[in-house]
């Protein structure tokens, strides 16, 4: 049995679908078990991370976990306790590429929020691998406000190149590192395959919709209205490293390809994927 965290999110019920599509036995963690749609065949199991949990029954009968510390908070200990507890031997951690093994792990929330899961998964005794990635492409869902409403966005750093990658990518390395020997103690360095500056990224999913949008930079202290529902600490941090990467080349890894087997989806494929999203 394979447990995941933060099933009902964009890289866990991509994972879920991938993992009970191939028929593996998939319990999905999510606070309202009644109000989640998770993929046909995949458990859906009561937990919630911010209180007593319930997590001894949330890893009944479990071998493996995918980590996503969205909503995990500063429970990262506990729950990787309870499942070690039930019998996980093998934990797949959703990290951030922002954790880059080198002085910079010491600065800023994201990463030291990431680096300090990575120790305790690290310390648990257990298989472990890691994903880094970087930019996730559903990000750029906090423009869909603004696509609904016209054909103008609004957004900082235009030209910004980042090389967002595919929730689904990310799901499928994911898979692997669960169900095959050789992923333990590595970590993924996880990116879309090629650099999508702000603004293309807009004009890619106003081609995907059929209709041209146009964009117009917003300066950093506009932009942080646009990601509201994230702690202000993290906006900052996040327009602050996107500022400063104007004029330089993203990363871009071939991991998805490397270990899958099949290329990373572009962002284009990733905004076809989404055209519902943002009508
Ligand atoms: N966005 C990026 O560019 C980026 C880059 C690198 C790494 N990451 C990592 O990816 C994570 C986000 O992944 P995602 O986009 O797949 O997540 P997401 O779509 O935002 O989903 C959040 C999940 O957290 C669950 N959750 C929230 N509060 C909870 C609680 N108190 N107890 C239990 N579950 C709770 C939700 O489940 P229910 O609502 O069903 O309870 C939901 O499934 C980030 O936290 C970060 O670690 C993101």
């Amino acid at each position: 049995m394979i447990v995941i965290t933060g099933a009902t999110g964009h890289v866990g019920h991509a994972l879920a679908a991938q993992l009970a599509a191939e028929g593996h036995a998939v319990r999905g963690l999510t606070r309202d078990p009644a109000r989640a749609t998770l993929p046909a065949g995949v458990e859906a199991a009561p937990a919630d991370f911010s209180g007593p949990a319930g997590l001894k029954a949330a890893f009944a009968g479990a071998d493996a976990l995918f980590l996503n510390l969205a909503g995990v908070g500063d429970a990262t200990e506990e729950v990787v306790t309870a499942a070690v507890r039930a019998g996980v031997t093998r934990v797949v951690m959703l990290s951030s590429g922002a954790v880059t093994d080198d002085e910079a792990d010491d600065r800023g929330v994201i990463a030291t929020w990431h680096v300090a899961a990575e120790r305790t998964v690290r310390a648990a005794g257990v298989e472990w691998t890691m994903l880094r990635p970087n930019m996730f492409a559903v990000n750029t869902l906090a423009y869909a406000g603004q696509i609904r409403a016209g054909d103008e966005v609004r957004a900082p750093h235009g030209d910004a190149a980042q090389a967002p990658v595919h929730e689904r990518d990310i799901a499928a390395v994911a898979v692997r590192a669960l169900l095959d020997d050789g992923h333990h103690g590595r970590a993924h360095r996880l990116t879309g395959p090629e650099a999508v500056t702000t603004a293309e990224q807009v004009l890619t999913i106003g081609a995907a919709l059929g209709r041209p949008l146009r964009f117009t930079e917003l300066s950093g202290r506009e932009a942080a209205a646009l990601y509201a529902h994230m702690p202000p600490q993290v906006v900052e941090e996040m327009l602050d490293a996107l500022g400063a990467s104007v004029g330089t080349p993203p990363e871009i890894t071939t991991t998805v390809r490397d270990v899958t087997g099949v290329p990373a989806r572009t962002f284009a494929q990733w905004a076809a994927d989404h055209v519902a999203d943002f009508r």
